[in-house]
Order: C-alpha cells, then sequence, then structure tokens
C-alpha cells in the first residue's frame, strides 16, 4: 500500500514538474514574441493596422528627436556651388515679402486658416484634433520674430542648424543609410484629396476607381471646381466615402480675378489648404493621377518631420518652366536656379507641421498675385533662350520649398553629374513607384 502511494506521489511530482517545464517554456516565448527585434530596414515599418473608425491621437514630438540626429551624410555641408539653399537673408526676406502682403490679405486667408504673423501665438490653431500645435508655436517663437514696425523680420540663427538636420536627415533616407530612426506608434490617416471641374471627371472615376483598388477604406475630399449636376449626383451614388466640397471661387476672385480660369492652377495652393486645415494629413492628386501601391507609409512618416512632399522631374531645370517675373517676386535671381529641378503638384502629401505652415502662407500669397503665380510680360530663361513656358504653382512652389530645405547633392558618376532627389522629394522616403499620371486618358465606365 505504502509503496503503491509513493509510486503515485512520485508520478504526480513529476507531472507537475512536467507541467511547470512547459509553462516556463512559453512564458520564455511569449517573452521572446514580445521583445522580437525588427531589423532596421525600410521595409520593416510595422503599424498597427487601423480600421476606419479608429483614430490615432499621436502627437509627434520632432524637434528633440532632430536636433540630436547624427547624420551620416551632412548634406548641408557639400559645397553645391551655385545652388540656392536656405539662408537667413533668404528666409527673411520670403518673411519679409509675404508679411507685406499680409494686411491685403489677411482677412481672406483667416477664412482658411492661415495665420497672422503680427500675433503667431494667438493666430496659430491647431487643425485638427491631432495637430501638434504646441511644437508648432515653440518653433515659430524660436526662430521667427516681427520687430514692433510690422515690416522687419528678426530670423534666428539656428534656424539653419534646425534646417541642416531635417534634410541630412531626409537625405540620409535616400540610400537607407539612416543612423537613427523617428520612432512612430501609429500613422494619422490621411485623406485623399481631388479636384477638378466637369471636363477632367471622366479623368477622376479612374482616380477614384484605384483608391478603390488601394486605398478602399479612407476618407476622399474632393473638391467641386464646376461639375454638373448629373455628375455630382453619380458621385454621391458612386462614392459614398467622397465628401463634396464646393470650392469657394467667389470669396477668392474678390481678391484676385483670375482664379475661375483653371488653367493659371491658383486653386491649387487653396485646395490643399483648405484640406489641410480640415484634416491635418493629406495626399493629394489630380484626376489623372492612377494610384499604384499603397506604401505610403515611409513618407507620412517622414512628413511628421517634413511636412511637405513632392514628386521631381530630375532632368527638367526649375527656370525653364518658371518665368522670370515669379522670381523677380520673391527678389530672387533665376541665374542661381540652374541646377534645382522643377517638381510636380499632381502628387502631393502634406501634413500640419511647422514648415508647411510658412510654406503654405508663402504658396497661397503668391496665387493671390498675378506678379507672382501668372508673371505675364516675362518670360523664362533657359540655357540662354527664352520662352514662355511657365508652370504657374509648381514653379512658386519649388522656389518656396528652397528657402527651406538644402538641395539634394551632386556627384558625378563615370564623368555624368548626377543630381540626387532634393530631400523634399518623396522619393528619398520611398523609393516605390506610388502612382502615375495619365493626362488626357478618360474612364468613363467607373
Ligand atoms: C559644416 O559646416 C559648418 C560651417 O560651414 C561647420 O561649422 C561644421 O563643423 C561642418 N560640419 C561638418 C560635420 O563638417
Ligand atoms: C503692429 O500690428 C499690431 C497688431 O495688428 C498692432 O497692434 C500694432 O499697433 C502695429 N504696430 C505698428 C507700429 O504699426
Ligand atoms: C549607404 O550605406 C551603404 C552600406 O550600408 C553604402 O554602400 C552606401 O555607399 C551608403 N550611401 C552613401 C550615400 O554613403
Ligand atoms: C532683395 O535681395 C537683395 C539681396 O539679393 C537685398 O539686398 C534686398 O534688400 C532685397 N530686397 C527686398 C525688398 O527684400
Amino acid at each position: 500500500m505504502i509503496l503503491m502511494r509513493r509510486l503515485k506521489l512520485t508520478q504526480r511530482l513529476k507531472l507537475i514538474r512536467h507541467l511547470f517545464s512547459i509553462m516556463f517554456l512559453c512564458i520564455y516565448l511569449y517573452l521572446m514574441l514580445l521583445h522580437r527585434e525588427y531589423p532596421d530596414k525600410q521595409s520593416s515599418y510595422s503599424l498597427r493596422a487601423m480600421n476606419s473608425d479608429e483614430y490615432c491621437h499621436f502627437k509627434p514630438s520632432t524637434d528633440q528627436f532632430i536636433l540630436k540626429y547624427k547624420p551620416y551624410l551632412l548634406t548641408a555641408n557639400l559645397s553645391n556651388v551655385k545652388r540656392v539653399k536656405p539662408t537667413i537673408e533668404r528666409i527673411r526676406n520670403l518673411l519679409e515679402i509675404i508679411r507685406s502682403k499680409e494686411d491685403t490679405y489677411q482677412l481672406l486667408l483667416e477664412r482658411f486658416g492661415v495665420f497672422d504673423m503680427t500675433n503667431p501665438t494667438a493666430s496659430l490653431k491647431a487643425y485638427t484634433d491631432e495637430s501638434n500645435i504646441d511644437e508648432i508655436k515653440t518653433l515659430y517663437n524660436r526662430y521667427i520674430k516681427l520687430m514692433p514696425d510690422n515690416k522687419t523680420i528678426h530670423v534666428d540663427h539656428t534656424i539653419i542648424d534646425y534646417l541642416k538636420q531635417i534634410s541630412s536627415y531626409l537625405s540620409d533616407g535616400l540610400e537607407n543609410n539612416r543612423t537613427n530612426r523617428f520612432q512612430v506608434g501609429c500613422l494619422r490617416k490621411p485623406v485623399f484629396v481631388l479636384a477638378c471641374d466637369q471636363s477632367f471627371f471622366n479623368g477622376l472615376q479612374g482616380a477614384i476607381r484605384t483608391l478603390d483598388t488601394y486605398w478602399p477604406d479612407h476618407k476622399i475630399a474632393f473638391y467641386n471646381l464646376g461639375i454638373t449636376s448629373d455628375q455630382e449626383e453619380l458621385l454621391r451614388e458612386k462614392c459614398k466615402r467622397c465628401e463634396i466640397i464646393k470650392f469657394p471661387f467667389s470669396d477668392i476672385g474678390k481678391y484676385a480675378l483670375y482664379f475661375g480660369t483653371l488653367k493659371f492652377y491658383s486653386f491649387k495652393p487653396f485646395v490643399i489648404q483648405d484640406a489641410l486645415r480640415r484634416y491635418g494629413t493629406i495626399i493629394y492628386g489630380d484626376s489623372s493621377i492612377r494610384f499604384k501601391s499603397n506604401s505610403f507609409s515611409p513618407i507620412l512618416i517622414d512628413n511628421y518631420i517634413r511636412g511637405f512632399a513632392v514628386r521631381e522631374l530630375p532632368s527638367r531645370s526649375l527656370p525653364c518652366y518658371t518665368r522670370t517675373g515669379t522670381f523677380d517676386w520673391f527678389n530672387q535671381s533665376y541665374s542661381q536656379y540652374g541646377d534645382i529641378a522643377m517638381a510636380e503638384t499632381d502628387l502631393l502629401v502634406v501634413t500640419d507641421t511647422f514648415l508647411t505652415r510658412l510654406i503654405m502662407k508663402a504658396w497661397l500669397t503668391c496665387a493671390l498675385e498675378s506678379e507672382c503665380i501668372m508673371a505675364l510680360g516675362s518670360q523664362s530663361k533657359c540655357r540662354g533662350s527664352s520662352s514662355g513656358r511657365h508652370r504657374y504653382d509648381q514653379g512658386a512652389m519649388v522656389i518656396i520649398l528652397t528657402h527651406f530645405f538644402f538641395p539634394g547633392t551632386i556627384s558625378t558618376r563615370s564623368s555624368q553629374r548626377v543630381s540626387h532627389p532634393a530631400p523634399y522629394n518623396m522619393f528619398t522616403s520611398s523609393q516605390v513607384n506610388l502612382g502615375d499620371i495619365k493626362r488626357g486618358y478618360q474612364d468613363p465606365s467607373y
């Protein structure tokens, strides 16, 4: 009897020991999984998948991160002989021009949520719950100060270090050589922004179709630039996630008569600003855009730091597509922009940051002045010849961006000069082809 009992007891003990070791193994495996380290690669941005009604209340503090970042390649220190780059003088010059137009346009701009330089602390307002307005104000007040004459602006010299760090961080992304990566727990969900009038409506349907393929659960804001009521009805019926917003031509037309003429593209900065103030993070596409991928995450993450991402046209020189009058308006000389590439506004990723507030204010002001956006009566000067070529909103946008971002480096590869993308080029974040432009391509059977 006793022997039997003892045997049973040892069996039980064995079983318990067994159970314990299995439990330990489980806990060990669980902890291993929990602490698994992701390789530090672009493709490994592992973000929590968010469903449509879940919000990300992440307000990234980029300031400390960017100031501490150790550049792999100090983009800003490489000599780029004649190319323009951010300097205190250029930034001050730009801000003073913008300030000098403010008394004329501020009433209108305020309706679009644009801050007032005479009172930035009160007028810099959060656009959405997710706006990091505290950081925007901190940076503004650290670097920019309007003098009591309401004309002169003092720009703190440390802004150049800040901008160098940003450009270096972004350019280091190009070859995946970041020494330290900005970490995010979740991503703000972007809103897709489209705009067109009736003649581009069929193209627009093609754009929405590609959004249905790659981005089925994201909101679309459509700016109605003059579609027919039949088209509007069709859109309401077919696109439940589209919010249709009527573009306020009459409000702006009072300030600039040419606004209704779409081929001057002055509407575009306003569409982008209006969408930005409503949603905070936007991806704008022309109606001719055809999205090809849903991998915007690296761009959206970099945009917490950069704010404004565009696509450059690498072989096209800015002065070849921009009339000299536009440079004059910015008090700039076209001859210093020969090595700056043209960029397009057909696909833009814009996030509300300190830099974006400045860029948008300058771009909107330019759009309101025909001497800036149209520059009639002047010609573009390009490699010794002149022409009437002009890309309205695009030329102005690139001029503005060069005040805040250092140019991409130029290197020589087998005696060929190779120009690397500028930090504001979305290619520095993601080398995936995100979308194509299909001009004149219609898709009526949406
Ligand atoms: C970059 O240039 C600045 C001045 O032009 C200099 O003070 C700084 O030490 C340089 N940095 C590096 C890492 O070379
Ligand atoms: C500057 O602008 C502020 C705010 O609009 C105003 O109160 C102040 O009187 C102005 N100062 C001058 C010198 O015009
Ligand atoms: C980036 O790093 C890789 C290796 O990690 C190297 O081959 C490449 O030359 C670096 N790029 C630059 C621009 O230095
Ligand atoms: C235009 O730029 C020049 C330097 O290139 C500067 O001396 C001048 O003050 C600027 N003019 C205005 C109105 O800002």
